[in-house]
This record gives C-alpha cells, sequence and structure tokens, in this order.
C-alpha cells in the first residue's frame, strides 16, 4: 500500500500513448449508436463480451484488427474531444503530469474524415486538461505503415502539411503492422516532414515485432530522436552502447507487450539489461483500452515484477522527465 502510493505520487509522464487505444468498451458502444455506425459482422455485441475478447491478442496484426474496428464509431470532432477528455480524466487521478500522444488520422481520413476534425477535437482536451488538470501535453501524429506509401507521403506533405508547419503537432511517428514495412521505407517521407518544420521531433516504433535491425535502421534513416517500444534492441550489445551514448530514450509499454505476447511473462522484460547498459527508457500504458491498465497499473506491474527500490524508480522517473519533449521549464517544474 505505502508503494503504491508512492508511485501514484510520483510525477508521470507518458510518451507512448494512442488515443484512439484509449477507447473503452463503454464508450465504444454509445457512440456507434449516437452515430449510426454498425459494427462490422462479428463484431462483440456487448461491453463484456468485447472485454472477453480483450483478454489476449494473438499478436499485433489480432489487435490492430480490434482497433481499426474501434476507430470507426469516432465521426465528429466531439467524439475525438471526448475520447481524450476521458483519457485526461482517468490520468489525473493517476497522478500524471505531462503526456505525449500519438493520433493515426490514416485510421480516419480513409473513412472521408477530415484530418483538422480529428485534430481540433484532441487539442480542445489537450487545452482543457493543462487548464483545469494541470497535464501538459504533445501531440504526435503517426503514419500508419501498412498504408500505400503514397498515402503516407500525401499525409505529410498535403493534408496534415500545415499541422506540421504550424507546430501544432510537436512529432512524427510511425505505427501499425511492423515486420513487413521496415523503416527504410519512409525515409523520403521524414525527411520531407523535417523540411516542412525543422523543430518537428521525430520518433518511430520499432523493434516491438520487428529485430534490432529496425531499431538501428529507424535511427539511421529517419534520423529518429526516440524509439518506439524498441524492446528488441537488446538483441545487439552494440545498439544498445550506441542508444547509450546518444541518451536515447525506449518508450517501454509492459503491459502491451504481455497482451500482445511479445512476451509471455513481464520478467523477459529486459529493463535491467536497460539499467546496465544506461539505455533510458519511460513505461507507459500504449493502448491502454485495450491492455488492460493505464500509465498507473503499468508502474505496478513492473514494481510487482521487478520490485525496484526508491532510488531506481527515482532515476526511472528523473529519466522519463529528461527524456520528454516538454520545455526545459516544465521539466524544472516537473522534476
Ligand atoms: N498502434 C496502436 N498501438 C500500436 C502498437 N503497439 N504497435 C504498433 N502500432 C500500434
Ligand atoms: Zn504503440
Amino acid at each position: 500500500p505505502e508503494v503504491k502510493e508512492f508511485l501514484k505520487e510520483l510525477p508521470k509522464c507518458e510518451h507512448h500513448l494512442h488515443l484512439e487505444g484509449t477507447l473503452e468498451p463503454d464508450l465504444l458502444f454509445p457512440l456507434a449508436k449516437r452515430n449510426n455506425v454498425a459494427l462490422p459482422q462479428g463484431f462483440p455485441q456487448t461491453v463484456e463480451e468485447l472485454n472477453e475478447k480483450y483478454k489476449q491478442f494473438d499478436d499485433l496484426q489480432d489487435f490492430l484488427n480490434f482497433y481499426y474496428m474501434g476507430c470507426q464509431v469516432l465521426i465528429n470532432e466531439c467524439d475525438f474531444y471526448e475520447l481524450a477528455w476521458q483519457y485526461f480524466l482517468k490520468v489525473h487521478k493517476q497522478g500524471l503530469k505531462h503526456a505525449e500522444l500519438f493520433f493515426d488520422p490514416q485510421s480516419h481520413t480513409e473513412r472521408g474524415i477530415s484530418v483538422d476534425t480529428v485534430y481540433n477535437g484532441f487539442a480542445k482536451a489537450c487545452s482543457k486538461a493543462e487548464s483545469e488538470l494541470g497535464i501538459s501535453s504533445k501531440l504526435i501524429m503517426c503514419i500508419l505503415r501498412d498504408c500505400p506509401l503514397q498515402k503516407c507521403q500525401d499525409l505529410v506533405e498535403k493534408e496534415a502539411a500545415h499541422l506540421i508547419k504550424e507546430g501544432k503537432v510537436h512529432g512524427l511517428g510511425l505505427d501499425s503492422a511492423e515486420k513487413p514495412f521496415p523503416p527504410t521505407l519512409f525515409t523520403n517521407i521524414y525527411a520531407s516532414a523535417k523540411k516542412l518544420n525543422p523543430e518537428l521531433r521525430l520518433t518511430a516504433h520499432a523493434g516491438e515485432e520487428g529485430d534490432h535491425t529496425y531499431v538501428k535502421n529507424s535511427i539511421d534513416f529517419l534520423k529518429v530522436e526516440r524509439i518506439d517500444h524498441g524492446v528488441n534492441s537488446v538483441q545487439s550489445d552494440d545498439l544498445l552502447r550506441e542508444l547509450s551514448a546518444n541518451k536515447t530514450m525506449l518508450t517501454v509499454c509492459p503491459l502491451s507487450n504481455i497482451k500482445l505476447q511479445v512476451f509471455q511473462d513481464l520478467k523477459e522484460l529486459p529493463l535491467l539489461k536497460l539499467l546496465e547498459f544506461g539505455v533510458p527508457f519511460s513505461l507507459n500504458s500504449d493502448d491502454p483500452a485495450y491492455f488492460g491498465g493505464y500509465i498507473l497499473e503499468n508502474y505496478y506491474a513492473v514494481h510487482e515484477t521487478f520490485g525496484f527500490d526508491y532510488k531506481i524508480w527515482g532515476d526511472i522517473v528523473i529519466n522519463t522527465i529528461k527524456g520528454s519533449w516538454c520545455d526545459e521549464n516544465r521539466k524544472t517544474e516537473l522534476i
């Protein structure tokens, strides 16, 4: 109980959270009804049935199929706003102070929804979270790596170019099915995004199902300064030394890795090796509505498995704050 209070009170930041992954079954069904969206054939009919499905996924793709079906209920700006606001209310109670939030425009634009509808809804929730809950946040737009390349390029260079240029999206990320879509495919798109706004921060999912070369190539070709997941980096000591030397942060997602069967047991999560090599990492929830826990449940799970002492937890939290993409004043406030 005492350590749980300690974990709750830590000034936590989250770097790996998909806003669409916060769609709880108890919001999904009412939104489907409100927006007259017919869920696909065979989709669970009740909150209970859907929660039953979410107990275990075969792999990343099995999860993604449900994630994209869920996205279909999001239509209007107020839906996106409500989704994000529900997230902020939940994590506010868990001691979250700063959030860097992914969103996937292509899971909506494919259905005829504009990038601005999505962005405006999310951005409103972010402003309100800052003023009413004291949670700072940044939005990171992700490219779906399993969409046709031309569409990915159009997203960055046309549909969302204004958001990048004006600094409304703070970062660019890359997500969805990893293995058949190596990072090198996106080299030119990352370069042109950075050209639109040299201040744009860059990250990419890598080394979740893909091997360590996905991590190395994301750094070398996409010029990312952070890696999402990155757990397969431990396949290469050379890579670990490089991540450590450059202080490249891995945004690790413990409960996600279990639900998607990246690991069978949390004990396999390579945190001790990362600590040994001095590779900075943060702990994150990824898609909490699907993976059975928000930020604090991820901290609890790691604590139950590894039993870190106060010193190690302090180091993890300080690294997390330092690796955040907020300005230096905000970092000082958080520490
Ligand atoms: N989209 C949402 N969550 C994801 C994950 N863990 N990996 C890849 N794409 C995702
Ligand atoms: Zn993710």
